[in-house]
């Protein structure tokens, strides 16, 4: 006999509350993304699925602007493609430089050293981009085999400039290894062009899938080094062989390695045709346009926007200094219990320092800034906590 009765809490029906999300991600799932997810499971070996991983591969590929054959999604959330990227590029040892100015980079830093990677780091005060200058120095000091920098610092509201970089990497023999998971379709990036060796996003942001599968891609310099290697990568879930061979991308059968979330490829198929037949340049613009109305709008309320250098500021997280008088966390209670929008503090160095403010996708309309917007009037009139 079962001595454990069944829990109360699973006999009640699942409560899943309407909300917009207009925080940092994930981001609300359209219909026809959401009507992917509710569509009947093939298996994750059928060729009919192979067929949807290779729409993904290309999707990829163009989100990316990429021709790397080594192109795929990892079965997991964009902390996956992180460690997928640094746990096969790197070995112990081996020198890796970190760009810190935000919560990814000191991310990064503690995977490569869970590794037994030398990790250097090189940082910038939160709410801060890198110049080449500042990276060439430290490439030069630290002589690291990797280099790791975010695009879209999700924390700080920053996007970090990346034209030159890859050149610059590689006059020092480093590869360089780039975070896009807040910026990717929201942001220019291009990946063969700006010379990036590895980049990675997630479904939950601009592509408006649910979290759980992570874009990725390795140029033939990272493939090199990844098959070259003298040691098995710490992780057999992520294992670049077998990775590769899962997606179809070793020109060999495929076998089986793990069981892909069937369901979660379908969504994020879906995402990546939505941007598609959008097309780049337009997701592009809509999300500086949305996000320039967001700016003017947040100032026209007294408020003052994080990142002070306009030409850094992220398109898809703004991120607003908390201003005085005020909780920042009375505020983002006060606007989920009386407006059903998720906005969020910082997180890592800026948390206490700002809100933060996604519109990602199909959250990035006028009006969405014009709710949000209101929310905030609102919520500036009747959190106040003392008179300054
Ligand atoms: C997650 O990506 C966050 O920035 O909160």
């Amino acid at each position: 006999l079962a001595t454990i009765p069944p829990p109360p809490a699973l006999l009640r029906p699942l409560n899943v509350p309407p909300r917009l999300m207009l925080g940092p991600g994930p981001s609300n799932v359209p219909p026809r993304i959401q009507a992917a997810g509710g569509l009947h499971l093939i298996g994750h070996m059928h060729p009919e699925m192979f067929q949807i991983m290779d729409d993904i591969k290309q999707g990829i590929q163009y989100s990316f602007q990429t021709q790397n054959n080594l192109t795929f999604a990892v079965s997991g959330s964009g902390h996956c493609a992180m460690e997928t990227a640094i746990f096969n590029v790197v070995e112990k040892g081996d020198v890796v430089l970190v760009a810190v100015k935000g919560i990814w980079g000191e991310r990064a830093g503690d995977i490569a050293e869970r590794i037994g990677a030398d990790v250097r780091y090189v940082s910038k005060p939160v709410g801060e981009g890198f110049t080449l200058k500042d990276v060439e120095k430290a490439l030069a000091e630290h002589k690291p085999s990797l280099f790791f920098i975010t695009h879209g610092e999700s924390s700080s509201g920053v996007v970090q400039p990346l034209d030159g970089l890859g050149d610059l990497c590689h006059r020092y023999n480093c590869l360089l290894l780039v975070d896009s998971v807040a910026s990717l379709g929201g942001a220019p990036i291009y990946m063969d062009k700006q010379g990036i060796d590895i980049l990675y996003s997630g479904s939950q942001k601009v592509l408006n899938a649910p979290p759980g599968t992570a874009p990725i891609s390795f140029s033939e310099a990272a493939s090199k080094k990844m098959f070259g290697r003298k040691t098995k990568p710490p992780s057999l879930y992520v294992d670049i062989k077998w990775l590769a061979n899962y997606w179809g991308c070793d020109g060999k059968p495929r076998i089986y390695h793990h069981t892909g979330p069937v369901t979660n490829f379908f969504t994020l198929r879906e995402g990546l045709a939505v941007l598609a037949e959008l097309g780049l340049e337009r997701s592009w613009a809509v999300h500086q346009e949305n996000a320039l109305k967001l700016h003017k709008g947040v100032e026209a309320l007294g408020l003052k926007l994080f990142v002070k250098d306009p030409a850094l500021r992220l398109p898809t997280v703004t991120t607003i200094s908390v201003p005085n008088g005020y909780e920042w966390k009375d505020i983002t209670t006060f606007i989920m219990k009386n407006h059903a929008i998720e906005i969020t503090g910082g997180l890592g160095p800026s948390a206490g320092k700002v809100l933060r403010i996604g519109l990602m996708g199909y959250n990035s309309t006028q009006v969405n800034v014009d709710r949000v917007l209101e929310a905030l009037r609102d919520a500036l009139q009747h959190c106040r906590k003392n008179k300054i």
